[in-house]
Protein backbone atom coordinates (compact mmCIF):
# COMPACT_ATOMS: atom_id res chain seq x y z
CA UNK A 1 0.00 0.00 0.00
CA UNK A 2 1.27 3.11 -0.97
CA UNK A 3 1.29 5.72 2.29
CA UNK A 4 -1.10 8.67 1.82
CA UNK A 5 0.66 11.15 3.94
CA UNK A 6 3.84 10.58 5.93
CA UNK A 7 6.55 12.86 8.32
CA UNK A 8 10.16 11.47 7.60
CA UNK A 9 11.37 12.11 11.46
CA UNK A 10 15.16 12.11 11.48
CA UNK A 11 16.39 10.74 15.09
CA UNK A 12 20.01 11.18 14.15
CA UNK A 13 19.15 14.98 13.30
CA UNK A 14 17.11 15.35 17.00
CA UNK A 15 20.21 13.86 18.61
CA UNK A 16 22.43 16.34 17.01
CA UNK A 17 19.83 18.81 18.09
CA UNK A 18 20.21 18.02 21.10
CA UNK A 19 24.17 18.23 21.48
CA UNK A 20 24.35 21.38 20.05
CA UNK A 21 22.40 22.48 23.02
CA UNK A 22 23.92 20.69 25.57
CA UNK A 23 27.83 21.94 24.34
CA UNK A 24 26.42 25.74 23.89
CA UNK A 25 24.71 25.66 27.25
CA UNK A 26 26.79 23.46 29.28
CA UNK A 27 23.57 22.71 31.13
CA UNK A 28 21.82 20.04 31.92
CA UNK A 29 19.21 18.95 29.59
CA UNK A 30 15.53 18.24 30.13
CA UNK A 31 13.77 17.00 26.80
CA UNK A 32 10.19 18.46 27.01
CA UNK A 33 8.69 15.63 25.50
CA UNK A 34 4.98 16.40 25.85
CA UNK A 35 1.80 16.14 23.97
CA UNK A 36 2.93 12.99 22.11
CA UNK A 37 6.96 14.43 21.52
CA UNK A 38 5.04 17.75 19.67
CA UNK A 39 2.74 14.91 17.27
CA UNK A 40 6.03 13.54 16.73
CA UNK A 41 5.87 9.73 18.96
CA UNK A 42 7.32 9.41 21.83
CA UNK A 43 7.46 6.16 21.89
CA UNK A 44 9.24 5.67 18.94
CA UNK A 45 11.74 8.69 19.83
CA UNK A 46 12.36 9.09 23.63
CA UNK A 47 14.28 5.67 23.96
CA UNK A 48 16.97 6.74 21.47
CA UNK A 49 17.74 9.79 23.53
CA UNK A 50 18.12 8.52 27.39
CA UNK A 51 22.15 7.93 26.73
CA UNK A 52 21.95 12.28 26.29
CA UNK A 53 19.29 13.66 28.21
CA UNK A 54 19.09 14.61 32.27
CA UNK A 55 15.70 14.71 32.14
CA UNK A 56 12.12 14.28 30.57
CA UNK A 57 9.22 16.89 30.90
CA UNK A 58 5.64 16.23 30.44
CA UNK A 59 2.06 17.44 30.65
CA UNK A 60 0.74 15.19 32.91
CA UNK A 61 0.92 11.83 34.46
CA UNK A 62 -0.83 9.83 31.91
CA UNK A 63 2.56 11.27 29.81
CA UNK A 64 4.78 10.46 32.76
CA UNK A 65 3.87 6.82 33.29
CA UNK A 66 3.70 6.36 29.08
CA UNK A 67 7.45 7.20 29.58
CA UNK A 68 7.61 5.17 32.31
CA UNK A 69 6.67 2.21 30.34
CA UNK A 70 8.95 2.80 27.91
CA UNK A 71 11.78 1.98 30.53
CA UNK A 72 13.62 5.44 30.40
CA UNK A 73 16.61 5.53 33.10
CA UNK A 74 16.48 9.54 33.12
CA UNK A 75 13.96 11.33 35.58
CA UNK A 76 10.73 12.66 34.47
CA UNK A 77 9.15 15.98 35.60
CA UNK A 78 5.59 16.76 35.17
CA UNK A 79 6.09 20.42 34.17
CA UNK A 80 2.50 21.18 34.75
CA UNK A 81 0.03 21.25 38.04
CA UNK A 82 -0.69 17.87 39.34
CA UNK A 83 -4.29 17.28 40.39
CA UNK A 84 -3.53 16.25 43.99
CA UNK A 85 -4.92 12.38 43.41
CA UNK A 86 -2.10 12.18 41.14
CA UNK A 87 0.52 12.91 43.75
CA UNK A 88 0.23 9.28 45.01
CA UNK A 89 1.18 7.44 41.57
CA UNK A 90 4.02 10.33 41.55
CA UNK A 91 5.43 9.29 44.75
CA UNK A 92 5.25 5.30 43.89
CA UNK A 93 7.01 5.87 40.29
CA UNK A 94 9.56 8.93 41.91
CA UNK A 95 7.97 11.21 39.21
CA UNK A 96 9.01 14.84 39.88
CA UNK A 97 6.10 16.64 40.60
CA UNK A 98 5.61 20.54 40.12
CA UNK A 99 4.85 22.08 43.57
CA UNK A 100 3.38 25.77 44.02
CA UNK A 101 0.05 25.30 45.54
CA UNK A 102 -1.34 24.18 49.09
CA UNK A 103 -3.72 21.61 47.60
CA UNK A 104 -0.95 19.37 46.15
CA UNK A 105 1.27 19.78 49.32
CA UNK A 106 -1.18 19.04 51.60
CA UNK A 107 -1.73 15.77 49.55
CA UNK A 108 1.94 15.32 49.22
CA UNK A 109 2.23 15.62 53.22
CA UNK A 110 -0.45 12.71 53.51
CA UNK A 111 1.05 10.77 51.00
CA UNK A 112 4.56 11.22 51.65
CA UNK A 113 3.84 9.82 55.70
CA UNK A 114 1.57 6.55 54.33
CA UNK A 115 4.81 5.32 52.03
CA UNK A 116 7.81 7.15 54.75
CA UNK A 117 8.74 8.48 50.94
CA UNK A 118 9.91 11.67 50.00
CA UNK A 119 8.10 13.38 47.19
CA UNK A 120 10.36 14.88 45.14
CA UNK A 121 9.61 18.33 43.85
CA UNK A 122 10.63 20.91 41.26
CA UNK A 123 8.93 24.42 42.52
CA UNK A 124 7.52 26.40 40.58
CA UNK A 125 7.43 30.56 40.49
CA UNK A 126 5.19 32.80 38.56
CA UNK A 127 7.57 35.42 36.85
CA UNK A 128 5.30 36.58 34.41
CA UNK A 129 4.29 34.18 32.47
CA UNK A 130 0.50 34.23 35.05
CA UNK A 131 -0.01 30.54 34.19
CA UNK A 132 0.89 28.49 37.14
CA UNK A 133 3.50 29.04 40.01
CA UNK A 134 4.12 30.93 43.35
CA UNK A 135 4.12 35.16 43.00
CA UNK A 136 6.15 36.61 44.34
CA UNK A 137 4.87 37.92 47.39
CA UNK A 138 3.58 34.19 48.26
CA UNK A 139 7.02 32.84 48.05
CA UNK A 140 8.29 33.03 52.06
CA UNK A 141 5.11 31.82 53.60
CA UNK A 142 5.33 28.88 50.70
CA UNK A 143 8.81 27.53 52.14
CA UNK A 144 7.70 28.41 55.42
CA UNK A 145 5.51 25.35 54.82
CA UNK A 146 7.74 23.47 53.50
CA UNK A 147 11.54 23.92 54.28
CA UNK A 148 11.05 21.84 57.79
CA UNK A 149 8.86 18.89 55.82
CA UNK A 150 11.02 15.86 55.60
CA UNK A 151 8.73 14.34 53.87
CA UNK A 152 9.42 16.39 50.20
CA UNK A 153 13.12 16.79 48.09
CA UNK A 154 13.65 20.21 46.67
CA UNK A 155 14.95 18.80 43.79
CA UNK A 156 14.49 22.07 41.63
CA UNK A 157 13.15 25.53 40.88
CA UNK A 158 11.97 26.95 38.02
CA UNK A 159 10.07 29.55 35.91
CA UNK A 160 8.72 29.85 32.32
CA UNK A 161 9.08 32.91 29.84
CA UNK A 162 6.50 34.24 28.24
CA UNK A 163 7.90 35.80 25.40
CA UNK A 164 11.24 33.98 24.91
CA UNK A 165 11.62 34.47 21.25
CA UNK A 166 10.63 38.30 21.06
CA UNK A 167 13.09 40.74 19.40
CA UNK A 168 11.88 43.40 22.54
CA UNK A 169 13.67 41.89 25.25
CA UNK A 170 12.06 43.46 27.73
CA UNK A 171 9.46 41.18 29.33
CA UNK A 172 11.50 38.12 28.83
CA UNK A 173 14.77 40.10 30.93
CA UNK A 174 12.31 41.27 33.58
CA UNK A 175 10.98 38.33 34.29
CA UNK A 176 14.73 36.88 34.07
CA UNK A 177 15.79 39.56 37.04
CA UNK A 178 12.73 38.59 39.21
CA UNK A 179 13.94 34.99 38.83
CA UNK A 180 17.71 35.66 39.84
CA UNK A 181 16.16 37.79 42.81
CA UNK A 182 14.26 35.25 43.98
CA UNK A 183 16.50 32.35 43.92
CA UNK A 184 18.54 34.51 45.21
CA UNK A 185 16.60 34.79 48.28
CA UNK A 186 15.61 31.45 48.80
CA UNK A 187 19.63 30.61 48.63
CA UNK A 188 20.11 32.24 51.68
CA UNK A 189 17.92 29.71 53.80
CA UNK A 190 18.24 26.78 51.28
CA UNK A 191 20.03 25.18 48.27
CA UNK A 192 18.54 24.21 45.62
CA UNK A 193 20.15 21.77 43.01
CA UNK A 194 18.86 22.62 39.97
CA UNK A 195 17.19 26.41 38.69
CA UNK A 196 15.90 26.31 35.83
CA UNK A 197 14.25 28.97 32.94
CA UNK A 198 15.17 28.38 29.46
CA UNK A 199 13.01 27.04 26.55
CA UNK A 200 13.83 26.97 22.72
CA UNK A 201 13.22 30.76 21.94
CA UNK A 202 15.83 31.54 25.29
CA UNK A 203 18.27 29.22 23.69
CA UNK A 204 18.23 31.28 20.80
CA UNK A 205 17.66 34.82 22.35
CA UNK A 206 18.40 35.23 25.59
CA UNK A 207 22.08 33.13 26.56
CA UNK A 208 21.36 34.79 30.39
CA UNK A 209 18.93 32.75 30.86
CA UNK A 210 21.00 29.65 30.76
CA UNK A 211 24.45 31.03 32.18
CA UNK A 212 24.51 30.39 35.77
CA UNK A 213 21.70 28.24 35.76
CA UNK A 214 21.90 24.61 36.09
CA UNK A 215 19.24 22.76 33.11
CA UNK A 216 17.72 24.37 30.00
CA UNK A 217 14.01 22.61 28.99
CA UNK A 218 13.70 22.41 25.12
CA UNK A 219 11.23 21.05 23.29
CA UNK A 220 10.88 22.70 19.60
CA UNK A 221 14.40 23.27 19.05
CA UNK A 222 15.38 19.79 19.46
CA UNK A 223 13.14 18.98 16.51
CA UNK A 224 15.33 21.63 15.03
CA UNK A 225 12.27 23.76 14.80
CA UNK A 226 12.28 27.72 15.56
CA UNK A 227 10.05 29.85 17.43
CA UNK A 228 9.91 32.69 14.90
CA UNK A 229 11.51 32.87 12.19
CA UNK A 230 13.47 36.29 12.62
CA UNK A 231 15.81 33.65 15.04
CA UNK A 232 16.71 31.30 12.22
CA UNK A 233 19.85 32.85 11.78
CA UNK A 234 20.99 32.89 15.70
CA UNK A 235 22.46 29.23 15.41
CA UNK A 236 21.98 26.51 13.01
CA UNK A 237 20.17 23.82 13.70
CA UNK A 238 18.67 21.18 11.39
CA UNK A 239 15.07 20.23 10.84
CA UNK A 240 14.54 16.83 11.65
CA UNK A 241 11.16 16.56 10.20
CA UNK A 242 9.73 16.27 6.27
CA UNK A 243 5.94 15.65 5.91
CA UNK A 244 4.88 14.48 2.17
CA UNK A 245 1.48 13.60 0.18
CA UNK A 246 0.68 12.43 -2.82
CA UNK A 247 -1.42 13.28 -5.77
CA UNK A 248 -4.94 11.42 -6.02
CA UNK A 249 -6.85 13.44 -8.66
CA UNK A 250 -5.46 15.90 -12.08
CA UNK A 251 -8.27 17.39 -13.86
CA UNK A 252 -7.89 20.80 -16.05
CA UNK A 253 -10.89 23.30 -15.49
CA UNK A 254 -11.83 26.21 -17.70
CA UNK A 255 -10.98 29.90 -16.86
CA UNK A 256 -13.75 31.29 -14.24
CA UNK A 257 -14.55 28.16 -12.67
CA UNK A 258 -14.62 27.94 -8.82
CA UNK A 259 -13.07 25.63 -6.60
CA UNK A 260 -13.85 24.01 -3.10
CA UNK A 261 -15.82 25.06 -0.09
CA UNK A 262 -16.87 28.12 0.35
CA UNK A 263 -15.47 28.90 -3.05
CA UNK A 264 -13.15 31.10 -2.17
CA UNK A 265 -10.82 30.51 -5.13
CA UNK A 266 -12.19 31.21 -8.84
CA UNK A 267 -9.36 30.62 -11.79
CA UNK A 268 -8.46 33.32 -13.70
CA UNK A 269 -7.17 31.38 -16.83
CA UNK A 270 -7.37 27.83 -17.64
CA UNK A 271 -5.82 25.34 -14.70
CA UNK A 272 -4.89 22.27 -14.26
CA UNK A 273 -5.67 21.21 -10.64
CA UNK A 274 -4.43 18.21 -8.50
CA UNK A 275 -6.43 17.23 -5.25
CA UNK A 276 -3.76 15.68 -2.44
CA UNK A 277 -4.57 13.46 0.34
CA UNK A 278 -4.24 15.84 3.02
CA UNK A 279 -6.13 18.26 4.87
CA UNK A 280 -6.79 19.97 7.78
CA UNK A 281 -7.33 16.29 9.56
CA UNK A 282 -3.79 15.47 8.63
CA UNK A 283 -2.21 18.76 9.95
CA UNK A 284 -2.60 21.19 7.32
CA UNK A 285 -4.20 24.19 8.69
CA UNK A 286 -7.29 25.50 6.72
CA UNK A 287 -5.97 29.39 7.64
CA UNK A 288 -3.04 28.36 4.45
CA UNK A 289 -6.00 28.30 1.86
CA UNK A 290 -4.82 30.60 -1.24
CA UNK A 291 -1.84 31.12 0.71
CA UNK A 292 0.82 28.57 0.63
CA UNK A 293 3.10 26.62 -1.49
CA UNK A 294 4.08 23.24 -1.63
CA UNK A 295 6.80 21.78 -3.23
CA UNK A 296 6.26 19.17 -6.47
CA UNK A 297 9.94 18.03 -7.53
CA UNK A 298 11.32 21.55 -6.31
CA UNK A 299 8.90 23.40 -7.70
CA UNK A 300 6.07 25.79 -6.38
CA UNK A 301 2.84 24.23 -5.98
CA UNK A 302 0.37 26.80 -4.66
CA UNK A 303 -2.43 25.52 -2.80
CA UNK A 304 -6.35 27.16 -4.32
CA UNK A 305 -9.61 26.79 -2.77
CA UNK A 306 -10.08 25.93 1.05
CA UNK A 307 -8.17 23.29 2.56
CA UNK A 308 -10.96 20.83 3.29
CA UNK A 309 -10.59 18.13 6.03
CA UNK A 310 -8.97 15.27 3.70
CA UNK A 311 -8.19 16.55 0.60
CA UNK A 312 -6.79 20.11 -0.88
CA UNK A 313 -6.12 21.97 -4.25
CA UNK A 314 -2.97 22.83 -6.22
CA UNK A 315 -2.12 24.54 -9.35
CA UNK A 316 -0.25 22.09 -11.18
CA UNK A 317 -0.63 23.80 -14.51
CA UNK A 318 2.53 23.87 -16.97
CA UNK A 319 3.50 20.60 -14.93
CA UNK A 320 3.91 16.65 -15.85
CA UNK A 321 2.25 15.65 -12.86
CA UNK A 322 0.59 12.07 -12.05
CA UNK A 323 -1.38 10.55 -9.74
CA UNK A 324 0.81 9.27 -7.46
CA UNK A 325 3.13 11.84 -7.21
CA UNK A 326 4.97 12.51 -4.29
CA UNK A 327 4.24 16.38 -2.84
CA UNK A 328 6.89 18.08 -0.22
CA UNK A 329 4.63 19.56 3.07
CA UNK A 330 7.45 20.72 4.93
CA UNK A 331 10.94 19.71 4.73
CA UNK A 332 14.47 21.71 5.16
CA UNK A 333 12.92 25.52 4.21
CA UNK A 334 11.42 27.05 7.56
CA UNK A 335 8.00 26.00 6.48
CA UNK A 336 6.49 25.25 9.37
CA UNK A 337 7.97 28.38 11.01
CA UNK A 338 6.12 30.39 7.72
CA UNK A 339 2.84 28.30 8.19
CA UNK A 340 3.08 29.77 12.00
CA UNK A 341 3.39 33.47 10.88
CA UNK A 342 0.96 33.11 8.23
CA UNK A 343 -1.56 31.46 10.98
CA UNK A 344 -0.80 34.11 13.83
CA UNK A 345 0.36 31.17 15.93
CA UNK A 346 3.46 28.80 17.48
CA UNK A 347 5.17 26.64 15.30
CA UNK A 348 4.43 24.09 18.32
CA UNK A 349 0.84 24.63 17.36
CA UNK A 350 1.15 23.49 13.62
CA UNK A 351 3.48 20.43 14.71
CA UNK A 352 0.91 19.20 17.10
CA UNK A 353 -1.46 19.60 14.27
CA UNK A 354 0.48 16.90 12.18
CA UNK A 355 0.44 13.95 15.38
CA UNK A 356 -2.88 13.33 13.86
CA UNK A 357 -3.00 9.52 13.69
CA UNK A 358 -3.48 9.06 10.14
CA UNK A 359 -0.13 10.85 9.20
CA UNK A 360 2.20 8.00 9.30
CA UNK A 361 5.66 8.60 10.85
CA UNK A 362 8.62 6.70 9.28
CA UNK A 363 11.43 7.14 11.90
CA UNK A 364 14.94 6.91 10.14
CA UNK A 365 18.80 6.52 11.80
CA UNK A 366 17.19 5.45 15.32
CA UNK A 367 20.64 3.23 15.73
CA UNK A 368 19.54 0.29 18.14
CA UNK A 369 22.67 0.40 20.06
CA UNK A 370 21.73 4.30 21.61
CA UNK A 371 18.40 3.16 22.38
CA UNK A 372 17.06 1.76 25.73
CA UNK A 373 16.18 -1.62 26.45
C1 LIG B 1 7.15 24.64 31.34
C2 LIG B 1 7.71 24.42 29.99
N1 LIG B 1 9.04 24.36 29.84
C3 LIG B 1 9.61 24.16 28.63
C4 LIG B 1 8.85 24.00 27.49
C5 LIG B 1 9.54 23.79 26.15
O1 LIG B 1 9.27 24.86 25.30
P1 LIG B 1 9.85 24.90 23.80
O2 LIG B 1 9.08 23.92 23.00
O3 LIG B 1 9.62 26.31 23.40
O4 LIG B 1 11.29 24.56 23.90
C6 LIG B 1 7.46 24.08 27.60
C7 LIG B 1 6.64 23.97 26.40
O5 LIG B 1 5.69 24.62 26.17
C8 LIG B 1 6.88 24.28 28.89
O6 LIG B 1 5.55 24.36 29.04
Amino acid sequence: MLKRTWIEVDIEKIRKNILKIKKITKNKFLASVKCDLYGMGIRQIAPYLDDIVDFYGVACIEEAIELKELKVKKPILIMGCVLPSDVEECLINDIRITLCNDEVLKQIIKISEKYQKKAIVHIKIDTGMGRIGLREGEIDQFFEKILNFKGIKIEGIFSHFATAEWEDKSYANYQLNLFKKIINKIETRTNIPLKHIANSGAILNLPESYRNFDMVRIGLLILGVYPAKHLINKIKFDCALRCFTRINFIKTVEKGTPLSYGLSFTTSKKTKVATLSIGYGDGLKRFLSNNFSLKWKGANVKIIGNICMDQTLIDVSNKNVKVGDVIEVFGNNYEIETMAEIGKTVPQEILCGFGSKRVKKIYKNGRENKKVD
